[in-house]
């Protein structure tokens, strides 16, 4: 079992119904929408308008990355907009423990973000609050940028970690998740493939339905 999340980054929004629609019917399990502050990470992207939007095109679940520094800005309005989940960065000034609480308190799913240079151990403290681990296999802040080295072990490792929470905590993975990609996250342990490039670059149901099969090979037979 596994779940793939179209993120919107890499749509062409000159047809984002079109092709959010698209990627629905073909079978993207969610919608992720990277929101960036130009702090945090240099780029600004879209705001809470583009989750309206969304909400108006998909009534699969909102995967919200809030690439910013201060998360607890957004929780009330994205949780009055419909939004399922909502993840933040360990790295943000004053780390992401008040914002996981408010996100829960909203009635959403509070994620955990790791950037690709922090250890896996620093999610130990907020297992206990969180509901998905997100690990950046690219460093954030643009789409289509290749799957960082190291990614597959981190995955692996962060695997075992979440076993030591009371819950389930599954693992997503976010940055060049492709067709050469997604079987070897899989089979590291990932749960949700977040992809943009790949989903929205060139035909969209056929992308969706080729992620989807290759997510289930197993990444030997591709040796
Ligand atoms: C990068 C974003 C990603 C981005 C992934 O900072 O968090 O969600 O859309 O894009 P691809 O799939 O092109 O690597
Ligand atoms: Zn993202």
């Amino acid at each position: 079992m596994f779940e793939l999340c179209a993120s919107i980054l890499a749509a062409d929004f000159a047809h984002l119904a079109r092709d959010v629609q698209a990627a629905d019917a073909a079978g993207a399990d969610a919608f992720h929408i990277d929101i960036m502050d130009g702090h945090f990470v240099p780029a600004i992207s879209f705001g809470t308008g583009m989750v309206r939007t969304m909400r108006g095109l998909t009534r699969k679940p909102l995967d919200v990355h809030l690439m910013v520094e201060t998360p607890l800005d957004f929780v009330e309005e994205l949780a009055a907009l419909g939004v399922e989940r909502v993840s933040v960065h360990y790295e943000i000034p004053g780390g992401p423990g008040p914002a996981l609480q408010a996100i829960r308190a909203a009635g959403m799913q509070p994620g955990l973000v790791l950037n690709p240079e922090t250890p896996v151990e620093a999610a130990k403290p907020f297992l206990p609050q969180i509901r998905q681990l997100l690990l950046m296999t690219v460093h954030p802040g643009r789409g289509g940028q290749p799957y960082l080295p190291g990614s597959n072990a981190r995955i692996a490792a962060a695997s075992q970690l979440v076993q030591a929470a009371p819950q389930p905590i599954p693992i997503q993975v976010d940055g060049g998740i492709t067709l050469c990609t997604i079987a070897e996250a899989h089979a590291a342990g990932a749960w949700s493939f977040v992809s943009g490039s790949a989903v929205f670059g060139g035909p969209v149901p056929r992308n969706v339905r080729q992620l989807r099969l290759a997510a289930t090979v197993c990444p030997q037979d591709l040796l």
